[in-house]
């Protein structure tokens, strides 16, 4: 009998099956994994770490009653069958934007705060792909120098909207799209400064997204932090500008050695040899890649980065799965 049954509900979208190719990574032996994803999907056999398997359909999917469901297909299916699961007794990590906010429901970076997560809290949050990327590098001049306020502007990859935006980009580059437009503008040679919905205060809910997450991670409510949010033509990988001011007095080389000692973040900065994170070589990597460290000297305790991480890994599937072994590894599963 398998160990851990192991769900993954958008198995074959852009993040569900690079979880699914991840997973021997977090689980060595005893898996039992079970594909699900929309009805256009269900019957459709998928490549995975075990063997051929076939597609179904999430009713399923929470018949077979996982230990662990990943779900990453959308906000919509995760509120509508999140509860489900965990109302089976599933662990549910959920990859969508659907309870990030819910006060009750743990919002997990777990080099961050894996620790508070409970045995009862059966329903996790991931975070945001550009707010994991930022809390991993925030999180240690939170620590050390305190956090006074924060600009981040962000380069984000076409990957991070999903399959069907990456067709456009592929398509678009191979001389032309048809039909509608995912990104609703052109992006091969494109900048668009719009990513998810404009709110009623002229932010799109990517943006609020990363304020809020931002703070909430760090346990910083009255953290005062502002976005703004740029879909690029990279197919992974999201970069950020950012800006920060501390409360406290730093030294530069002190940052670059907290960064350097801070576990899944690696400072890449020696620009004058050509040296700073990039999109292409960050792709593929679990880290968070940090460099152009320098003082802003417009501030009393300004500080400027530049940071890259592959949206797909720890931006989603890594992370999730960091935290699927942290409930595993507590031996919650199965217990009850
Ligand atoms: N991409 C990123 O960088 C990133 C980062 C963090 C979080 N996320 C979040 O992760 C989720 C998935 O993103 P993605 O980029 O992997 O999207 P994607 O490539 O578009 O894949 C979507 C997946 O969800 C499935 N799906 C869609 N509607 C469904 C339904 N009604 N019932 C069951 N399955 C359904 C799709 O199945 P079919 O193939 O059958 O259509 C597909 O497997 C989203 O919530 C996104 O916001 C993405």
């Amino acid at each position: 009998m398998a160990e851990v049954k192991i769900a993954v509900i958008g198995a074959t979208g852009n993040v569900g099956q690079l979880m699914v190719s991840l997973i021997p990574e977090y689980f060595k032996e005893g898996v039992e994994l079970i594909p699900a994803a929309s009805e256009n999907s269900v019957g459709r056999s998928i490549e995975s770490p075990f063997g051929e398997l076939k597609v179904v359909s999430i009713e399923e999917a929470l018949r077979k009653k996982p230990h662990i469901a990943l779900f990453s297909a959308g906000a919509d299916t995760s509120l509508s069958y999140a509860k489900k699961f965990t109302a089976k007794g599933s662990y549910v990590i959920d990859n969508s934007s659907a309870w990030r906010m819910h006060d009750e429901i743990p919002l997990i970076v777990p080099e961050i705060n894996g620790g508070i997560l409970t045995q009862d809290a059966r329903l996790i949050a991931n975070p945001n792909c550009s707010t994991i990327q930022l809390t991993m590098v925030l999180e240690v001049l939170e620590k050390n120098f305190d956090l006074e306020r924060v600009v981040v502007s962000t380069y984000q990859s076409v990957s991070g909207a999903g399959k069907d935006a990456l067709n456009q980009l592929k398509n678009e580059r191979n001389g032309g799209h048809t039909g509608t437009l995912p990104l609703r503008h052109p992006i091969e040679g494109n900048v668009i400064p719009h990513i998810d919905i404009f709110l009623e205060n002229r932010y799109t809910k990517e943006e609020w997204k990363i304020m809020q997450e931002t703070r909430k991670i760090l346990a910083l409510p009255q953290l005062k932090i502002t976005a703004t949010c740029v879909r690029v033509p990279v197919d992974t990988s999201h970069s950020e500008s950012v800006n920060v001011e501390l409360k406290k007095a730093f030294d530069t080389n002190e940052v670059v050695r907290l960064l350097e000692g801070a576990k899944g973040v690696t400072v890449k900065d020696k620009p004058k040899d050509g040296l700073y994170p990039m999109p292409l070589d960050s792709t593929g990597s679990d880290e968070v890649f940090v460099g152009r460290i320098r003082r802003d000297d417009t501030l009393p305790n300004g500080l400027n980065m530049w940071i890259v991480s592959d949206n797909l890994r720890k931006g989603a599937a890594t992370n999730a799965l960091q935290i699927a072994r942290l409930v595993h590894e507590m031996k919650w599963v199965g217990a009850g």
